[in-house]
Order: structure tokens, then sequence, then C-alpha cells
């Protein structure tokens, strides 16, 4: 069981920021244990080395990836709407909150007496937590730095506030189902009846869309998908040669995802944390999912994790959702 023990505590006007104990698990072993698996993957959360979130960043601006700007021109639009919800009393908390901004769309709306961002790399948050505090004098904020490994993803507020939770983006859509019920569930055991979830999903729809959006004209998204090799050399001392894969992403209709793969172009041996890692030619190293949501399955998702879909945001095209889940009384 780990503790939230506080090993650094920084100040300033309005902003605190705490670190929590980490996990020690091995993201060394963590990738071997993927690459030595008969099915080889890797973790998504592998992406986000500097220049991977960086790659990120340009793939929400090709004109294929529709996901984050429809997000963002739904929280723009219905700010009003889902401050409705919320109470004056109001605490925002954001797990993965990475740089604070989205929840600039809905600050000024629900004007929380608290935001409690939450991230696994503490400097960024850090630093991200002191300029939204700049830009919003009014509020105050409390930076978590932690890997979510403990027991309860929210920290122990002791007060009755309202809680509304902020999990945009669709970061969902990388857990299968099961992962997402049990995230949702670690969620709402924290949670009260009257506490909100505002959470951002990718819907389903046609493959065409779907395809295009994981396979933009530019190669960013290839580029993005093979950078996981150069993260993954740097962890473990490995020689991955990039050219050597090659990328792929597919809408798997029958589970309702993207997949994104690396194709070995060749038979090759790769060493990497002291081991040698065939491959044949063809072979794949899966490296993400991305599930796609009705708005039903979503209702049923937040059901059996306590929640009531009370309110879903979608755009024209019906490409994403922002949904309002309230804890059932
Ligand atoms: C950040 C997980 C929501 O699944 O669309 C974008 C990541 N991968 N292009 C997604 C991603 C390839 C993205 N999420």
């Amino acid at each position: 069981m780990l503790s939230s023990a506080l090993t650094q505590n920084t100040h300033t006007a309005a902003v605190t920021y705490e670190m929590a104990t980490f996990e020690t698990g091995d993201a060394r072993d963590d990738i071997l244990s993927g690459l030595l698996s008969t099915q080889k993957y890797l973790n998504p959360k592998y992406f986000y080395d500097q220049r991977g979130s960086e790659l990120f960043e340009a793939i929400t601006r090709t004109s294929e990836y529709y996901p984050t700007r429809t997000e963002r021109r739904l929280l723009q639009r219905h700010a009003a709407d889902i401050a409705n919800w919320c109470r004056s009393d109001a605490i925002m908390l954001e797990p993965g909150s990475g740089s604070c901004e989205k929840v600039r769309l809905l600050l000024e709306a629900i004007h929380p007496q608290l935001y409690v961002p939450m991230d696994i790399s503490g400097e960024f948050l850090r630093q991200s937590a002191l300029k939204l505090a700049a830009e919003y004098p009014w509020l105050k904020v409390r930076a978590i730095c932690s890997d979510f490994s403990g027991q309860s993803l929210l920290p122990e507020l002791d007060t009755d506030s309202q809680k509304v939770v902020f999990y945009p983006g669709s970061t969902i859509g990388n857990m299968s189902p099961e992962q997402a019920l049990i995230f949702l569930q670690r969620l709402s055991k924290d949670m009260q009846p009257g506490d909100l979830l505002i959470l951002g999903v990718d819907l389903r729809k046609d493959p065409e869309i779907l395809n295009a959006a994981y396979n933009d004209a530019q190669g960013i998204t290839a580029e993005f998908n093979l950078n996981i090799l150069n993260h993954v050399n740097q962890i473990t001392g490995g020689d991955f040669n990039v050219a050597d894969f090659s990328h792929q992403a597919f809408f798997n209709e029958t589970d309702s995802r993207i997949e994104m793969h690396l194709v070995s172009r060749k038979e090759q041996v790769v060493h990497c944390a002291g081991r040698d890692l065939h491959f044949s030619r063809g072979e794949r190293i899966h490296t993400e999912n991305s599930y796609k949501y009705s708005l039903e399955e979503i209702s049923e998702l937040a059901a059996n994790a306590g929640f009531l879909r009370r309110e879903s945001w979608l755009d024209d095209g019906a490409l994403f959702s922002v949904n309002l889940l309230e804890i059932s009384g």
C-alpha cells in the first residue's frame, strides 16, 4: 500500500505542489516483459518522451485527427451547461492533467474553489500549475505528482465539497472496457452522490474517418508510433532501428478499437536490456488500442461503476462526446 507522504512541498501564492510516493516498478522490466511475449506489445505510455509529446501535439493539428479540436469546441460551447451541474463549493480534479490546457475552457464558467491537477511528470506538472495560477489569480491550485499506482486515484480532501473530476481526451479509450470499468470504479469509490465526472469519449463511426485519423497523410502518426522504439532504446539501452519497422493502424470492427502496430520490415534480431529479441519479417509489436464507444456503451460502463450519464454533448458529425456523469444516490 502506498502512502501519499509529502516528500516535497513548494508554495507560491496559490499553488501547492506535492509528491506522492511512487511504485518502484521498473520501466525496463515492464518493456522487456511485453517484448518477450508471444504477441509482442508495448504500453502506449512509452510514446510520451519529450519527442513523443511533441509529435502527439503535431498529430492534434493534422486535418485528419478530429478528436482534440472537436472536444475543445464542445467544452467551449457547453462550458455553461457543464457549470450548471457544478456547485459553488466544487473542487475540480484532473488525473493526467499534462499541460492543464483543456481545463482553461471550463475554469471561468465553473469557478471551482480548488483545482487539483495530477500527473506522473513532476516538473512539467509543477511548471504547468504555476503558469495556470499566474493566468487565473483567483484560482487555488494543489498539484499532486502521482503515478496512480496506489489504492486511490483521488486524494483525500477532508471536506464535503462537490468533487468534479475532469478526464478529457478519450484517454479512457486506451484502456480495454474491462480496464476502463476498473478505472471508473476506483474513481467512484472516492466520490459521493452528486459528485461529477466530465468524461471525453471518442465515438464509434465510419471506419474511413477512423482509419484516416490514425494514418494522416503527413505521416506524423507513423513517426509518433515509430518513436516509441527510440524511447525504448533510451530506457533499455536497446538497438532498435526505427527504419526497420513500419507503422500500421487500422480499425478493428469486432473490438471497436483502433489498433496500432509496428511491423518488422525484415527478419532481424534486436538487442534490448541484455536480451536477443527475434523478429520474423512481418511480425508485429502491438503499441496501442484506442477504443471507440457508442453513447449506450458509455451509459452501461458508467452505470456499472455507479455513475449516471446525465448529459452528453456531441458535435454535428457525432464524432466525439463530452459526457457528464453523476454519482447516483
Ligand atoms: C491520447 C490516447 C486519446 O487514442 O487517439 C493519437 C493517442 N494515438 N494518435 C488516441 C493517439 C495515435 C490518442 N489518445
